[in-house]
């Protein structure tokens, strides 16, 4: 598979370089400000409780911070935090183990919970709400259930989806918090931080202009800004100007509203072969030759955003913008 750079989905080369880019501390985390004020208060709250954080839910696109955060969120409770992702718990016996081994007050992350087994989910609810695990053993007349207690813990599950997520499970996070798309503004800030970190000079414009481009998200943002840096050190520019910026974005095949090959392969699609739509999510997802849940999670929220796709009841219809923007 080649490289989406727009696609706010991580890769390797990401993981290891996201690494050092990560915010260290609240400070260093920009924007999301309703989610940061409540973690706040949730966060104080539970180190006067000496007592563990509630469960909170964490929705929102791919590369907007969840994880960043949920790292930043165990840091300040002084928690140890246990990452796992869900769909890759198969078993009951997997998270039983992953929560015995739980400590009082650490902090477990659950990435993609809403694709986790409904077998694997259903253990969390007593867990989520006891602190108890129950578990079933033997079978027929001779099956009993066995009950171990837990360490008292906090649960963070993430989510691209949190409209798929089962009413019991949701109803058991006492927070809901939402990550909405970064402001170009927002973005220049954690660009400027970042350009700092990797000890490059960066000049207003560029700045703006990769902020511009970078889809509302800051692991696109990153991403761009590493380009940028390749493509400035090869050419042995000094400080990052505007025309470095426009040759790495053109490279990377990013256009004018930030958007990449595979955004405008979707709108063109529309546009010539259902006439701008409506067309259902099915066929269109048929027709890219795209899984439909790829669609919806990683590729549609920012066209939605940015008012080029629209939802009908009928399904998925361009608009004047977006018919004007693909020829
Ligand atoms: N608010 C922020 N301030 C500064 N940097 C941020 C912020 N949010 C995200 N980043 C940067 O973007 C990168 C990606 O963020 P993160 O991995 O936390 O996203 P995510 O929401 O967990 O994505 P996914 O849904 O793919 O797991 C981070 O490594 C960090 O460098
Ligand atoms: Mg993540």
């Amino acid at each position: 598979m080649t490289e989406r750079v727009v696609s706010g989905d991580l890769n390797s080369v990401d993981r290891e370089q996201e690494a050092q880019l990560r915010p260290q501390n609240f400070s260093e985390f920009i924007g999301q400000n309703k989610v940061i004020d409540n973690i706040d208060l949730m966060v104080k709250s539970a180190l006067m409780r000496k007592s563990a954080m509630d469960h909170v839910l964490l929705s929102g696109p791919p590369g907007l911070g969840k994880t960043s955060l949920a790292m930043l969120i165990a840091k300040a409770l002084g928690s140890e935090l246990h990452l796992v992702s869900g769909p890759a718990i198969e078993k009951k016996g997997d998270i039983a183990a992953v929560l015995t081994n739980l400590k009082p007050r650490d902090v477990l992350f659950i990435d993609e919970i809403h694709r986790m087994h409904i077998t694997v989910e259903e253990i969390l609810y007593s867990a989520m709400e006891d602190f108890r695990l129950d578990i079933l053993i033997g079978q027929g007349a001779s099956a009993r259930t066995m009950q171990i207690d837990l360490a008292p813990f906090t649960l963070i599950g993430a989510t691209t989806r949190s409209g798929l997520l089962s009413n019991p499970l949701r109803d058991r996070f006492m927070a809901h918090l939402n990550f909405d798309f970064y402001e170009p503004k927002m973005l220049a800030k954690i660009l400027f931080n970042n350009s700092l970190k990797m000890g490059i000079d960066l000049s207003e414009n560029a700045k703006m202009q990769i902020a511009q481009r970078s889809r509302g998200t800051p692991r696109i943002a990153n991403r761009i800004l590493r380009r940028v840096r390749d493509f400035a050190l090869v050419n042995h520019s000094k400080t990052i100007e505007l025309k470095e910026v426009e040759a790495a974005l053109s490279l990377l095949d990013i256009d004018s509203l930030g958007l990449d090959s595979m955004d405008r392969k979707i709108l063109t699609v529309m546009k010539h072969y259902y006439q701008g739509g409506p067309v259902g999510i099915e066929a269109l997802a048929a027709t890219l030759g795209e899984d439909k849940q790829t669609i919806e999670e990683v590729y549609e929220p920012y066209l939605l955003k940015e008012g080029l796709l629209l939802r009908t009841p009928r399904g998925r219809a361009l608009s004047e913008k977006a018919i004007n923007h693909i020829l």
